[in-house]
């Protein structure tokens, strides 16, 4: 595939939407920031991501949200980044954000991340982003390896990795400064090759969590 502008366009549309059981994953809207605002200052959903949350101003401003959105639209505007809001399917809500950085359609790699808010953990929103953008990174964007970034301590991250077979590749030392202190970063990676397993631990999983009963429809 050759990485023109006109196939990173065609590959990552600003309009993208992409359909799950539970959730959507869609592009942001303006009226979605104070949802989204809310979600990035809450304490307990950034307890891993202190260093984002603008805690001690009192959390997000509107206009930090719209700053952060404008960033993310740019990068998916030159290819780089691909960007979501993650809805509740029945209700709409926002239940969090998720997305591809730093994409190379050279090299076929990228970057995935996501917020979930603390209400719907455990509930399945997680595992149906992971299989919605995963599933595009390796079959529309053919990339060869994703990676995952977290920090040392967040052990709801890495064991949501580890349960479902997602391989650390290595412990990035002091990569981060938070709170007056270096942090270390946990990188986990996905090859192409090993998606179709790991996607049938992530339907697996998703299946038992949506049997549970549904989330709450509102945040
Ligand atoms: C990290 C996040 C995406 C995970 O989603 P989730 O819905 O909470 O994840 P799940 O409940 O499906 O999986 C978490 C796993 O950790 C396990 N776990 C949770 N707390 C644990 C603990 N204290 N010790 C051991 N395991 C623990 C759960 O049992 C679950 O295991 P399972 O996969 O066998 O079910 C979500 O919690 C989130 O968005 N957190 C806030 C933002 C964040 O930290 N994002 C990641 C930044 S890199």
């Amino acid at each position: 595939m050759h990485t023109t502008q006109e196939n990173r366009i065609s590959l990552m549309p600003m309009d993208l939407e992409l359909y799950g059981n539970l959730v959507d994953l869609k592009s942001s809207a303006e009226k979605y920031y104070p949802d989204l605002q809310k979600i990035l200052s809450n304490p307990k959903t950034m307890n891993h991501l202190k260093y984002m949350a603008h805690l001690n101003e009192g959390g997000w401003t509107i206009d930090q949200v719209q700053e952060r959105e404008k960033k993310w639209k740019e990068g998916q505007r030159k290819g780089t980044d691909l960007h979501f809001l993650v809805h509740l399917k029945e209700s709409g809500a926002v239940a969090g954000t998720c997305g591809f950085k730093h994409i190379d359609l050279m090299h076929k790699t990228a970057e995935f991340g996501l917020i979930v808010h603390y209400p719907f953990w455990g509930k399945g929103a997680a595992a149906e982003c992971h299989l919605l953008a995963l599933e595009y990174g390796f079959s529309k964007l053919d990339l060869h390896k994703i990676r995952f970034e977290t920090f040392v301590t967040n052990v709801r991250m890495r064991r949501f990795y580890e349960n479902i077979g997602i391989q650390l590749e290595s412990i990035a030392k002091e990569a981060l400064f938070e709170d007056g202190h270096f942090v270390d970063n946990a990188v986990y990676v996905l090859f192409d090759r090993d998606w179709p397993c790991i996607k049938e631990k992530l339907q697996e999983k998703f299946r038992g969590q949506f049997q549970q009963g549904n989330p709450p429809a509102t945040l």
